[in-house]
Formats: structure tokens, C-alpha cells, sequence
């Protein structure tokens, strides 16, 4: 079977040493951290690739356990984890199959948090993993989406000049993303009725790269700080929340 994922594998890595990269990696972070139920946490990362998420996580002290049908990410994973101190690397472990079939494999309920970050977008239907990723949640887990914004596909080509672009996206669901590939977009409010109805309530959502989206390829700036704080506010704010290029969702099983 051929990894699909294969020649985007780099890409996702190297995207987190540029500006739009660290903005999502840092915000992301700070509210997955604002929302879980408890310390040392039993995490399931869902989609979680080379480890962005997990690895931070680990080195707070929480346990995580990657799904992943992608050989390629998961090779990146291991690696990264080759340079973690051993009690770290512990508690990362990794499986490689599809969010879809991880209840069964995993067992239902069995974690505290189940995130699902930067995969939505690349499927048709996200309603089958979505189901999947809240069964994997114990009641009171909390389940975190970061999915591409479809309300908002019109911003960043508009700042960035690119005009033909910016008016067909006005009604488009689905946009050639950062990393050339074409992803799908949802919506807070598409994706807070398929949490309802695979059994999780929405508690907080926020818009992710509200302010810095269209800064494709620009580095982290010696005012990381400054930027960060900007979107920090605008991440949890109306009405700029709204046209992030990402929205964050933190729902809670019942
Ligand atoms: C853009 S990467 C995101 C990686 C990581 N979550 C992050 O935010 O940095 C997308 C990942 O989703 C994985 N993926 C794609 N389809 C999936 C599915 N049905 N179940 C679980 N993971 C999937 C890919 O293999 C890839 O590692």
C-alpha cells in the first residue's frame, strides 16, 4: 500500500520552523493545556504525525499514544523521540492505523483527551473519525479538532493579492492549501453538530492564525512574543476569531 502522506512528510515537519507554523504550534498548545481534565494525562493523538503535539505533552507529563496510518510520520515520530531523555520517549508510544478503526483496537473510553489536529481537512466526510476520536474519550474527556476554516477560504489569498483567487473562494469548501495539497474546510458550527451527535458538547472554540495566515514562507521574528500575544487575544475574540485560517474546537464527552 502506498503512504500517502509520503511526499507531504517533510513539509509538515519544516512547516513548524516558520512564523505561521510556530503561531499554530504555540496557541494550540497553550489551549489543549488550558483544557485538560487533569494532570499526567492519558492522551491519544489522533493523526499525530512526527509528534508536534505529543512530544510537548510527554515532557509535561502526560502519557500519549499516536495513531497514525502514515509509516513515513510515524518513522519522523520515532526519530524525534531518539533525542528526547529516555523517562520522555516513555511515554510516547505509537500505532500505526486509522483514527476510524482505533476504538477497536484501543478499547472505548480509555483516555482523558483525544486530539485530533490538522487531519480533517484531508478526508471527504469528517463525521466516521469524529465518532471515533469521542468513543475514545472516557465521559468528561475532552476532545480537541483543529480544522481548516471554510468560512473564512476567501482571507489570505485577498491579502496576499491574490484576487481571482480571494472571489472564487467566497463560495468555495475546499482550498489548495500552504503545502500544495487541496484540503477541505469545516465550520464551527458543522463540526459542533457532528460532536453533538457522536455524544460531546462543545466548551470552547477559537480561531487559529487570525492575524498572521497570509505570511507564508516569513520566519519566526525576534517579536514572537508580541505576535503571539496578538493572537492570542484574537484567537478567543469576536469578531476576529471568526476568520481564522484554523478553528479549534474543545468539546467534552457526555
Ligand atoms: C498535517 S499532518 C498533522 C500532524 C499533526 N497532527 C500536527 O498537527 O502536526 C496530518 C496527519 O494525519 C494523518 N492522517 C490522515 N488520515 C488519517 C486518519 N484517517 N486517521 C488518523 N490519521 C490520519 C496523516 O498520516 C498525517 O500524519
Amino acid at each position: 500500500v502506498t503512504d500517502p502522506y509520503v511526499d507531504l512528510a517533510e513539509s509538515f515537519v519544516d512547516h513548524y520552523a516558520t512564523l505561521r507554523g510556530a503561531v499554530r504550534q504555540a496557541l494550540v498548545a497553550e489551549q489543549v493545556h488550558d483544557h485538560l481534565p487533569v494532570a499526567n494525562a492519558r492522551v491519544c493523538d489522533v493523526g499525530g504525525g512526527a509528534g508536534h503535539q505529543a512530544i510537548p505533552l510527554a515532557r509535561a507529563g502526560h502519557h500519549v499514544v499516536v495513531v497514525d496510518p502514515s509509516e513515513e510520520m510515524l518513522d519522523r515520530l520515532a526519530a524525534a523521540l531518539d533525542h528526547q531523555p529516555a523517562a520522555v520517549a516513555a511515554r510516547v508510544t505509537s500505532v500505526l492505523m486509522a483514527g476510524e478503526d482505533a476504538p477497536a483496537q484501543l478499547g472505548a473510553g480509555g483516555f482523558d483527551a483525544v486530539l485530533c489536529h490538522g487531519v480533517l481537512m484531508y478526508l471527504d466526510d469528517p463525521r466516521d473519525l469524529v465518532h471515533s476520536l469521542v468513543r475514545l474519550a472516557r465521559p468528561g474527556g475532552m476532545v480537541s479538532l483543529l480544522a481548516k476554516n471554510a468560512s473564512a477560504l476567501a482571507l489570505r489569498p485577498a491579502l496576499q493579492g491574490r484576487w481571482e483567487d480571494a472571489v472564487t473562494n467566497f463560495d468555495a469548501v475546499a482550498d489548495v492549501g500552504n503545502l500544495g495539497a487541496v484540503t477541505r474546510g469545516d465550520t464551527v458550527e458543522s463540526l459542533t453538530d457532528v460532536l453533538d451527535a457522536a455524544g460531546a458538547d462543545v466548551v470552547a472554540w477559537y480561531g487559529v492564525r487570525v492575524l498572521t495566515d497570509h505570511r507564508t514562507g516569513e520566519p519566526v521574528e525576534p517579536d514572537f512574543p508580541l505576535v503571539l500575544e496578538a493572537e492570542k487575544r484574537a484567537a478567543a475574540t469576536d469578531p476576529y476569531r471568526q476568520v481564522g485560517r484554523l478553528i479549534h474546537l474543545v468539546a467534552s464527552r457526555r
